[in-house]
């Protein structure tokens, strides 16, 4: 169930071990592909990608960022990646991963379905696992061995896990992330991420002559009531001086608000169902892992089912859920950390603003902090 990024990359993966599987989306192709989302890839997704053969356009438009520029009060200092981790990241927009999936996939003639309606799950623990939906008004159904559960935060697989059985754990962040993608140069050749009294800002790229920023908002902001010239001037305040003064500002082509939440679902399994990606866990953004882990859940559950297939253990399979939520809690505490150090909090007092400012003195000063910010920012292996 789903056809976002988790959903196509398990496909691929199972297909590439001759493990048949169909894909049910609930949109267009065309309404999936142009969601605005993601724009980092850890090192490890960018190689998963290329050693499936999804890595061509990828290499050609995307950019290898070995470091990034944290800054704060406007105050910036950059954090090498390379020189501390020999690893780098890759900017490379959601948006044209999608279109890779889709493309390989269909071109492929593998069985994708899309704009299924009322998609429902049957059987999960009777042994006969199969799923229902309508599409254009005809009932149709697909039994299976095994059901991926891969259809976001808004989807309906994690509700099959009985309410006594599923734990939550979630953090709701009393503020959003507004975002401008906007067809102007990049400010600059890497990511700044800002923290500033009147709250965070981002400046994020796609390609050289596109540009996306991000500044935090109140949760309730409605984008549209914000003029484009309110977003530069808010963006300009926020950012360190020398980029406010070269930014080139330019009418935005997309603007949205994005809530900020941390959350994860237990188990990430339940009898012939696995969830992986946005539908078990989500991440606020701060940190650039949602993409990230949804990649690793659904390596990993490949894995398992290669396993099941090929030797007839389950071992690996029963083993999916702890073993993918030890990378997702670390993608979720280091997501918690970037958030907390560098937004601003209503009801933090004056101890939180000097947490803040060691924290992000520490980070400044100390090549071990770094070191281990350019580890989580880079990947953990998986
Ligand atoms: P999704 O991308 O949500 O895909 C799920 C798919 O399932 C969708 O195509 C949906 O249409 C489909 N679906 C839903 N319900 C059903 C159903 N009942 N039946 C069948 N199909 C269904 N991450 C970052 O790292 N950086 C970012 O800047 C960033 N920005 C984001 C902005 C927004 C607005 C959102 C929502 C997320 C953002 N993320 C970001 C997170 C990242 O985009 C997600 O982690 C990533 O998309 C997860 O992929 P997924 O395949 O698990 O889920
Ligand atoms: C982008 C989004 C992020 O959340 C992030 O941490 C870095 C970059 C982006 O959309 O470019």
């Amino acid at each position: 169930m789903g056809g976002g990024p988790a959903g196509m990359l398990l496909s691929h993966l199972l297909w590439r071990a001759e493990i048949d599987n169909v894909v049910v989306e609930q949109r267009s192709r065309d309404y999936v592909e142009a969601r605005i989302r993601a724009g980092v890839i850890e090192q490890g997704t960018s190689d998963l990608l290329r050693s499936l053969g999804l890595g061509t356009r990828m290499d050609r438009e995307g950019f290898v960022h070995g470091g990034v520029t944290i800054s704060n009060a406007r105050s910036p200092f950059r954090v090498d990646f390379m020189a501390l981790v020999n690893r780098a990241v890759m900017v490379y927009g959601q948006t044209e991963i999608q279109k890779d999936l889709y493309d390989a996939g269909v071109g492929a003639g593998r069985p994708i379905v899309f704009e299924a309606e009322n998609v429902q799950l049957h059987g999960l623990t009777e042994g006969n696992p199969s799923i229902s939906y309508v599409r254009h008004g005809e009932t149709a159904s697909i039994d299976a061995d095994y059901l991926a559960g891969c259809d976001g935060f808004h989807g309906v697989s994690r509700h099959a896990v009985p309410h006594d059985v599923r734990q939550e754990f979630e953090r709701l962040y009393p503020f959003g992330w507004m975002g401008v993608l906007s067809e102007t140069p990049p400010v600059s050749h890497e990511l700044i991420y800002a923290r500033h009294p009147r709250g965070f800002a981002l400046c994020s790229m796609r390609n050289p002559m596109l540009s996306r920023y991000y500044i935090q908002c109140t949760a309730d902001t409605d984008a549209a009531s914000w003029t484009d010239d309110q977003f530069w001037d808010e963006l300009r305040r926020r950012i360190p001086e020398e980029a406010a003064t070269s930014l080139v500002t330019g009418p935005s082509i997309e603007k949205s608000v994005t809530p900020l939440r941390s959350y994860v679902a237990e188990p990430m399994q339940w009898g012939n169902l696995f969830l992986a990606g946005d539908a078990a866990h989500i991440v606020p953004p701060t940190g650039a892992k949602g993409l990230n882990l949804a990649f690793s859940d659904v390596y990993y559950l490949t894995e398992a089912l290669a396993e099941r297939y090929s030797t007839g253990s389950t071992t690996a399979l029963d083993g999916y859920g702890a073993t993918a939520l030890r990378r997702v809690w670390k993608a979720v505490r280091f997501s918690w950390w970037m958030t907390a150090m560098l937004h601003t909090f209503d009801d933090a007092g004056e101890f939180e603003h000097r947490m803040q400012e060691t924290e992000l003195d520490y980070l400044a000063g100390s090549e071990a902090a770094q070191t281990a910010m350019a580890e989580n920012y880079t990947g953990l292996p998986f």
